[in-house]
C-alpha cells in the first residue's frame, strides 16, 4: 500500500463521541498523522456530531449506507474509522475499503477482549458473567459481527468493580488511549499480516 504521509480518515458513530474526540485530540497534537475528513452519523440526535461540528470537521447524518458509501468515495477517505457506530456495514461497503493484503480499511474499537462477547452490551455482559478481566479489542472490520482480524488489545482487571459505571469508565480511557495508539501505526503501515488456523494475524512492527 502507498505509505502517505496525512491519511484521509472518516469516523462514523451512532452516539456520545468520546472515542471520536480522543481521535481528533491524536490528530490536532500531531500523534495521528491524519485529516479528519467527515464525521458520519446514522443518527441525527447523536452528541458527536456537535462535537464534531464544535470543531469545524465536516458532518453528514446518512441512514443509507448507499448515500453514505458514495460521500465517503467522494471524499477520498483512506479509512473509515468506527467509533461506536451501532449499525452492520454490508458486504459491498466492505469491499469498497478492501486492501489487497486480505483486510479491510475499515477499523472498529470493541468494547471487549474479542472474541469474548461481541455484539452489544459487551462491558454489562463481562461485568454480570464474573470475569475477572475485562478489556478493548481494535480490529480490522469484515462481514461477521466483530470477527475480523485482531489489531490490538488491552486487559483491564475488574474483579474489584462494585458497579458497571465502574468497569465502563476503566474501559472508556483504555478505548481512547488503544484507539489513538493504534491507529497510529496502521496508518503509517507500520505492521505485517500472516495467515495462522486460518485467520489473518495482523503484528505490528
Ligand atoms: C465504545 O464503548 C466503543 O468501544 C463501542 O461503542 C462505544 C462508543 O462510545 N464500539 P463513544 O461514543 O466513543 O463514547
Amino acid at each position: 500500500m502507498e505509505l502517505k504521509p496525512i491519511s484521509k480518515i472518516a469516523i462514523l458513530a451512532s452516539g456520545r463521541g468520546s472515542n471520536f474526540e480522543a481521535i481528533a485530540k491524536a490528530v490536532a497534537t500531531g500523534d495521528l498523522p491524519a485529516e479528519i475528513v467527515l464525521v458520519a452519523s446514522d443518527k441525527q440526535e447523536a452528541p458527536v456530531l456537535e462535537k464534531a461540528k464544535a470543531k469545524g470537521l465536516q458532518t453528514l447524518i446518512q441512514k443509507d449506507q448507499g448515500l453514505l458509501l458514495e460521500a465517503l468515495k467522494n471524499a477520498q477517505v483512506d479509512y473509515v474509522v468506527l467509533a461506536g457506530y451501532m449499525r452492520i456495514l454490508p458486504k459491498n461497503f466492505i469491499a469498497a475499503f478492501a486492501d489487497p493484503r486480505g483486510f479491510s480499511r475499515i477499523v472498529n474499537i470493541h468494547p471487549s477482549l474479542l472474541p469474548a462477547f461481541p455484539g452489544l452490551d459487551s462491558y454489562k455482559k463481562a461485568f454480570e458473567s464474573g470475569v475477572k478481566l475485562s478489556g478493548v479489542t481494535v480490529h480490522f472490520v469484515d462481514a461477521g459481527m466483530d470477527t475480523g482480524p485482531i489489531c490490538a488489545q488491552a486487559s483491564f482487571v475488574i474483579s474489584d468493580c462494585k458497579t458497571l459505571e465502574e468497569v465502563e469508565a476503566r474501559g472508556h480511557a483504555i478505548e481512547h488511549e488503544l484507539y489513538a495508539k493504534t491507529l497510529n501505526w496502521i496508518l503509517r503501515n507500520e505492521f505485517k499480516i500472516n495467515e495462522r488456523g486460518g485467520r489473518l494475524h495482523v503484528q505490528p512492527y
